[in-house]
């Protein structure tokens, strides 16, 4: 397979899957929101799995929500009320989270038709315009998204954006992820997971960060030595209470800033990013949606490891900013590297 049929995007458009290849794995990419939707790794046994969630039309994408596996922007994450400045200049964005902005809201780059400009066996390059105003934005900006595998067993996301109008860039990836298989949702919290964070950011009840950046010495938020992710999920420790588990932003300072392994096939990945910051989701908000293959993703049945900005950033000055000038490169690199 090289290309084939996806179903009928909201605007009526058809959406295609696309698959390049690298050694022994896959993966499949859609234009629908240039969404990763498959996903093949293999372990030391040679099984293969599909290590990502996801559906099977762009249908379920949009009814289903989750934005399994696909590219979010102008900005990921959450702003408070939607709102923040850039210069002289006033941006709301909709608020479609408890009068947040999450994920930019309701017209997300994760529902739209991406252009497919360069498809080769290994990697596939995608691009969009979004027009001055877009999701309350300022600016007509060009935006790229490139994904490679490669070796040495690594799927490379390269995003690159350019804008007429100083405006944000913030994109990421969202894929939820289970090194056991997508079809094994119930060992996703079995998973053992390495943050090399030192801090994280605790928020409040709406997922806003407070604007501290905390400690995780001594607390259920320290991954830096490796453990399944559902050993201290349910502490009695206000920040996992208030989100229901791991919902919350790490300091992606080092190389790699997380690794994740299913201690039974081994299959294990590592995350590299020039990112500041490291969105740890654990899946707390599935609750049983019907995905791929005919499985049903349980309440914590995979989890996103999702590079970008600090949530909120736009309005926390002292945090590494997403501005970007009018004419100036936004670039940005995360590199997901498998071993088994
Ligand atoms: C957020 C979660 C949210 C999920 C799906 C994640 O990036 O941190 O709170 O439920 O996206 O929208």
């Amino acid at each position: 397979m090289k290309k084939k049929s996806f179903g009928t995007a909201p605007n009526g458009q058809k959406a295609c899957i696309y698959e390049i290849r690298w050694g022994e794995m896959s993966a499949w990419i859609s234009d629908f929101g240039a969404t990763l939707v498959r996903l093949y790794v293999p372990d030391s046994q040679g099984n293969v799995a599909d290590v990502v969630l996801g559906y099977d039309s762009p249908r379920d994408y949009v009814k289903k929500g989750g934005y399994f596996g696909a590219t979010v922007g102008r900005n990921a994450n959450r702003v408070a009320g939607g709102k923040f400045t850039i210069g002289d200049k006033t941006v709301q964005m909709p608020a479609n989270e408890n009068g947040n902005n999450l994920h930019s809201g309701p017209d997300s780059y994760a529902y739209r038709l991406w252009t497919v400009e360069k498809h080769t066996e290994n990697s596939i390059r995608f691009s969009l315009e979004s027009p001055d105003g877009d999701q309350g934005m300022p600016g007509n900006a060009k935006i790229h998204v490139t994904y490679t595998l490669d070796h040495p067993g690594a799927l490379h996301l390269t995003y690159d954006a350019i804008s007429d109008q100083d405006t944000v860039f913030n994109l990421t990836n969202h894929a939820y992820f289970n090194m056991a298989g997508h079809d094994h949702p119930e060992k996703a919290m079995d998973q053992v997971l390495m943050l090399t964070a030192r801090h994280y950011l605790p928020d409040d009840e709406q997922s806003i960060p407070l604007g501290e950046n905390k400690s995780v010495e001594g607390t259920p938020m320290d991954f830096r030595q490796p453990k399944p992710i559902g050993r201290d999920i349910d502490q009695d420790y206000r920040c996992l209470k208030l989100q229901g588990g791991y919902d919350h932003c790490f300091e992606a300072f080092a190389d790699p800033c997380a690794i994740l392994t299913d201690p039974q096939s081994g299959r294990s990945m590592s995350v590299s990013t020039d990112c500041p910051g490291l969105q740890f989701y654990s899946g707390n908000f599935l609750s049983g949606e019907k995905g791929k293959d005919g499985v049903s993703y349980c309440y914590r049945g995979g989890v996103a490891l999702e590079t970008q900005f600090y949530p909120n950033s736009v309005n926390n000055p002292k945090w590494v900013q997403p501005f970007f000038k009018a004419g100036q490169r936004y670039h940005s690199e995360t590199v997901y590297s498998f071993k088994w």
